[in-house]
């Protein structure tokens, strides 16, 4: 009979079905209400007795062995779409996650945590002074008394002053305390300064403590002036040792002991009498060339980096009496040397960089160099 062929034909149809609706177009085609299937049930009334019965009975099978089919395939289909979405929405949690960008140090702040660890070794405590300051810190108590001229090397900007009550939000007058009320003028500390330098640390840390005194201070400094080689704000870098019988020798030594440990073994210091008001004798240091070793020559011509064999680094020299007799300490007692240079100029003198706005300006293509 001709069903077994209809199966077959259906079966084969369904299997190659590729979507929903050309099954349903299947399902119309053979067991619709004028699908195949129905015809054949049409034509059973020409039939009598066994006959009908037994023709009646197949068609119910091929009816059911075809709906079978449909929803196998259906089936079938519902799975493959779950597996094709399955593995484009896959998740495997065990890969490592998308990183995010790296940041670092800016590579001002590394060469203070560098700093201050060379001078750690050393038995340096790394100290914070304060960066708004009295004139009489950053100045009177380092051997410039008031008016004295000397001031005028540091191009200082000056706090100005206020008559005004400052007031909580709520109207009170804040407490009257140093600067905080009035004018940022102290009958006996002066005015507040931006600090011009960190030498401001040098008598605070007196105060703070007894010798023995080993002291780093690292901070912001302000002056009013602004080119290639110099910013309105830069970092200083003070050192300050006070203790018995304390002479140039340690302090020749300890610049040494540093220029190796941050520049390179084979650097050496330098240094060359200078004036300064807080210190005597003073010195300015120099480092000796990377390049040219010191000679200021290489292969009998003139070393172009540094042109004489050694690079000025900063400041230095052995604490004033005045300046720790400001600090409460017989200088009959103690003596002490003191050190201090830009931060900038340090790190411009290593990476031999020229332009000292670099390091203000937040370019990443320059701070991922480091
Ligand atoms: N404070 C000086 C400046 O900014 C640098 C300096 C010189 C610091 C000599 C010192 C020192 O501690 O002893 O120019």
């Amino acid at each position: 009979m001709k069903s077994n062929n209809i199966l077959q034909e259906a079966k084969q149809a369904i299997e190659q079905a590729q979507s929903q609706s050309v099954l349903e177009e299947l399902r119309v085609k053979y067991l619709g209400r004028k699908g195949i299937v129905a015809e054949f049930f049409a034509q059973l009334t020409k039939l009598k007795g066994d006959e009908r019965a037994r023709q009646g009975q197949e068609l119910n099978a091929l009816k059911h062995e075809i709906t079978r089919a449909l929803e196998q395939r259906e089936n079938a289909m519902q799975t493959l779409a779950l597996e094709k979405l399955a593995e484009a929405e896959a998740l495997d949690v065990t890969l490592p996650g998308a990183r995010l960008p790296y940041g670092h140090l800016h590579i001002t702040t590394q060469a203070i945590e560098e700093i201050s660890r060379i001078f750690a070794q050393l038995g340096f405590q790394r100290m914070r002074y304060p960066e708004i300051d009295w004139d009489y810190y950053a100045f009177e108590s380092l051997n410039m008394p008031k008016g004295h001229p000397a001031r005028d090397e540091w191009e200082t900007f000056f706090i100005a002053g206020s008559q005004q009550t400052l007031t909580r939000p709520n109207g009170h007058p804040l407490p009257e305390r140093e600067g905080r009320v009035r004018a940022a003028e102290h009958p006996k500390l002066g005015r507040m300064v931006l600090t011009p330098h960190t030498s401001n640390g040098q008598v605070r840390e007196m105060e703070r403590r007894r010798p023995p005194i080993r002291m780093i201070n690292i901070a912001k400094c302000y002056r009013r002036q602004s080119d290639v080689t110099h910013a309105p704000m830069f970092h200083q870098f003070e050192g300050l040792l006070i203790d018995r019988n304390v002479s140039v020798t340690h302090l020749k030594g300890t610049l040494d002991y540093f220029a190796r440990a941050y520049y390179g073994k084979d650097r050496r210091t330098r240094l060359r009498p200078f004036h300064f008001r807080f210190t005597e004798p003073s010195f300015e240091i120099d480092i000796s060339c990377g390049i040219c070793g010191g000679t200021g020559e290489i292969h009998g011509e003139r070393c172009k980096v540094c042109k004489s064999g050694w690079h000025e680094l900063g400041g230095a020299g052995m604490v004033h009496p005045n300046v720790l007799k400001a600090g409460g300490i017989d200088p009959k007692e103690y003596s002490g040397f003191a050190c201090g240079w830009g931060i900038e100029r340090m790190l411009m003198m290593k990476l031999k960089l020229s332009d000292i706005r670099a390091f203000y300006i937040a370019d990443l293509n320059f701070l991922e160099q480091f």
